[in-house]
Order: C-alpha cells, then structure tokens, then sequence
C-alpha cells in the first residue's frame, strides 16, 4: 500500500475514474464535471489517494478558497470525495486520507476546514461540528414581487460576465474569477435560471441541482430581491413543482421578503466546520471585534486550551467543539454556557460572524 499522497499527473485519469464507479456509478457524467475546480490541474497537489499494486483504493480531496466577509478575509478548505473501496474498508485509509488533506489545508494556511455530509460521528473523530447556520425556504405558493416585465431564461449560455457582477455584491462571497463561473455554469443536472430587464439588464440568477445533489434546490443566487422573487416563482411554475430555496441568515432583506409571502423558513447547519490554525483565526476574529468598536473580547489557545469571553470574565474550555459553534453558530453564546451577562454580550456583539458557502464552491 502506497500513500496517502497527490497523485501524478498521468495518474489524474486513474483516480476520476475510481471516483466515478465509487461515487457516480449511474450517472451518465463524471465527478470532475461536477467539480471542475477541485478536479482540475491546478488542484492535483490538494488531492490524496491511497493505491495498491497501482490501483486507487481511498481518496479525498480538499479545495482552498478565500471567503470575504464582513469579518474579514478568510483561508477554507472544503473537504470531499472521501471514499475508500468496498474491500478496503476499516482499515482506517479514509482516516489517513482526511488527516492529510487536514494537513495540506494547514500548511496552506487555511483557518478552518468545511464539509458537507450526514456521517456525523465519522467526521466527529476527526474535530468537525456541525456548525454556521443555513435558512431553508420551501416556495411552495406564487409570490409577490412587484417586479413585473422581467424576462425569463432557462439554460447555460449566459455571459458568466454577468453572472459573475451579480454575484460578487453579495456580502459573503469565496473570491472566483470568471473562469470558474463560466466552469460552473456547465455543471451537468444544474439548471440556470435568469431574469432580464427591459433594458437587456440582469436583474437576478438562480441555479437549481448539481450534479448528483441538490436537486429541486436553488443553492446559488444573486440580484435584487424583488427581481430574486419573482425568479424563484418562474422557477416553481416552470418546473411545476415546489423548490427550496437556501439562504445565508445575513440575507435579511430576502428573509424579510419571504415571510411577508407567509412563507416558512427552516433553520439548519451550513456544515461540518473544524478550526485548522487558531491562531491566525483568532487574529482575525480579535481585528474584527476591534472594528465592531468592542476591545474586550478574548479568543486565544494556550496549551491546547482556549480561552473565550471578555476582560473580566474568562471561560476556558478544551473542547475545539464548543469555539467552533461559538465562533459559527448557529446559536449565540449565551445559548450554548452561562458566560454572565457582561461577557455574554461582548461575544455576542462578535459571534458567531457572518460566513457561507455558495453552493458552487461545495466539495
Ligand atoms: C465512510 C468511509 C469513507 C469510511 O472509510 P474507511 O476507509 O472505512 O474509514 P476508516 O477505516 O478510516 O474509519 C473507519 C471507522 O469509521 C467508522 N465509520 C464508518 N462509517 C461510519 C459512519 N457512517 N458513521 C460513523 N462512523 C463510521 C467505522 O466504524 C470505523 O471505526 P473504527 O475505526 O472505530 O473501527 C467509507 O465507508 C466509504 O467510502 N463510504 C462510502 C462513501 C461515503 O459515504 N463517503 C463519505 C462522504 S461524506
């Protein structure tokens, strides 16, 4: 057995093609269509594999991104395609294919590590939480928008210019070039949904379904949100059935406009989150409540412990558990400990901070 190491660049087809009879075995595509950036060239150094006698037994692969947010600018690594052959199970070569795409994300800097999954306990081992908050919206009813003579299209062959303009208004956005939009813009099973002005203008963008997940939800989006409304509603008429939409809990103009249509909103995770380098965090986080104008708010890791609250009142805790539900939410601090009043307030004028993932740049 040989590994875990990034695979050659005339191995790439040998590792696709494992991943496409493991993980897509009727599919009708490949993977890497499905994630054109975390399976492209510039990314084979972040992919680990694990072979025997030349064959790829486990895989998983991480994707460095950089995720502004009001809170600053942060290093993430999405982590996925972890899979280990049926016959290789148990053996613990998902577990070392993991730590070292941990590993790689921390030398390349990164803050924290995220992933999407319902293996809960199997990520647990390894520090993840599920942690940050994600807003469901079932459209299950015509909406109200007040936008009318907007035009409708269905397909992918719209400027990623465009698309691109769009989306980079959005107040937490992971930095992608165009490029990557228009790679994006071909995922298989995704369907791009976009509203004109009279002006030949976008007004908004919707993409509902990648690949082999999401199917009958909207996890990318962007526009104004009346133009956004009346969108989501085409999208539910075109396809004549109900689809939910996935929203940041910062997009309060947009909630505010879904429950003026009485409509539910379900609270859920973002992901699985695990703190990377702490410190360079922690810095982060620190700078950031110096901007909110609060200077007494303490997040530091001294001996594998780490210390949370403010001047007076420090709580210590050495669970990394509990400072990344701190730090992501979805609950406030005074929800998860009894911090006292005092420090309770500080931290909940810091945390948790803004932060998402567009479904595009999911692993
Ligand atoms: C989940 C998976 C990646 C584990 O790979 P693996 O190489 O067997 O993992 P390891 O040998 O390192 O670890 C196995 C351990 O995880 C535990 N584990 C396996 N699946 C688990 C699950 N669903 N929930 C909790 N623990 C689980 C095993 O009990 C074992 O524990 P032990 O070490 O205490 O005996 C593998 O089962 C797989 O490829 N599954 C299909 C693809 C998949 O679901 N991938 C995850 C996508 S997010």
């Amino acid at each position: 057995m040989e590994g875990p190491r990034p695979p050659f660049e005339n191995e790439f087809p040998r590792v696709v093609k494992f991943l496409d009879t493991q993980l897509r075995p009727k599919e009708g595509w490949s993977i890497a269509s499905e994630y054109p950036v975390a399976f492209s060239e510039a990314n084979r150094n972040n992919i680990r594999i694990i072979t025997e006698q030349d064959e790829v037994v486990a895989h998983a692969v991480i994707k460095p991104m950089i995720i502004k947010s009001p809170a600053g600018l942060f290093k993430v690594a999405g982590l996925g395609s972890v899979v280990t052959s049926t016959d290789h199970r148990n053996q613990g070569l998902s577990s070392k294919t993991i730590e070292s795409c941990l590993e790689a994300a921390r030398s390349h800097g990164c803050d924290f590590a995220i992933l999407w999954t319902n293996l809960f306990d199997f990520y647990r081992r390894f520090g993840f939480e599920l942690a940050g908050s994600e807003q469901s919206v079932v459209i299950d009813r015509d909406l109200q928008s007040g936008d009318p003579g907007l035009k409708f299209i269905e397909g992918p062959k719209v400027a990623a210019e465009a698309i691109h303009r769009l989306y980079s208004q959005h107040t937490v956005t992971s930095l992608r070039n165009v490029e990557e939009t228009r790679k994006y813009l071909n995922i298989p099973n995704s369907r791009v949904y976009t509203a004109w002005d009279q002006q030949g203008q976008l007004r908004a963008y919707a993409i509902e379904g990648k690949g082999a997940d999401l199917n009958g939800y909207v996890h990318e989006w962007g526009g104004g949100v009346s133009a956004l409304m009346a969108l989501f509603a085409h999208i539910r008429r075109a396809q004549g059935r109900n689809i939910t939409v996935i929203v940041p809990r910062h997009s309060q103009n947009l909630l505010r406009a879904f429950a003026e249509n009485k409509l539910h909103v379900n609270d859920g995770f973002l992901g699985m989150i695990k703190i990377l380098n702490p410190s360079s965090l922690f810095a982060k986080l620190k700078r950031h409540s110096r901007h909110l104008g609060v200077d007494d708010f303490v997040l530091e890791q001294q001996g594998g412990k780490f210390f949370i609250g403010a001047k007076d009142q420090v709580f210590t805790t050495e669970s990394e558990h509990d400072i990344v539900r701190l730090v992501f939410g979805p609950q406030k601090a005074s929800q998860i400990h009894n911090f006292g009043p005092e420090a309770s307030e500080t931290l909940e004028k810091v945390l948790p901070i803004p932060m998402w993932v567009w479904g595009w740049d999911s692993v």
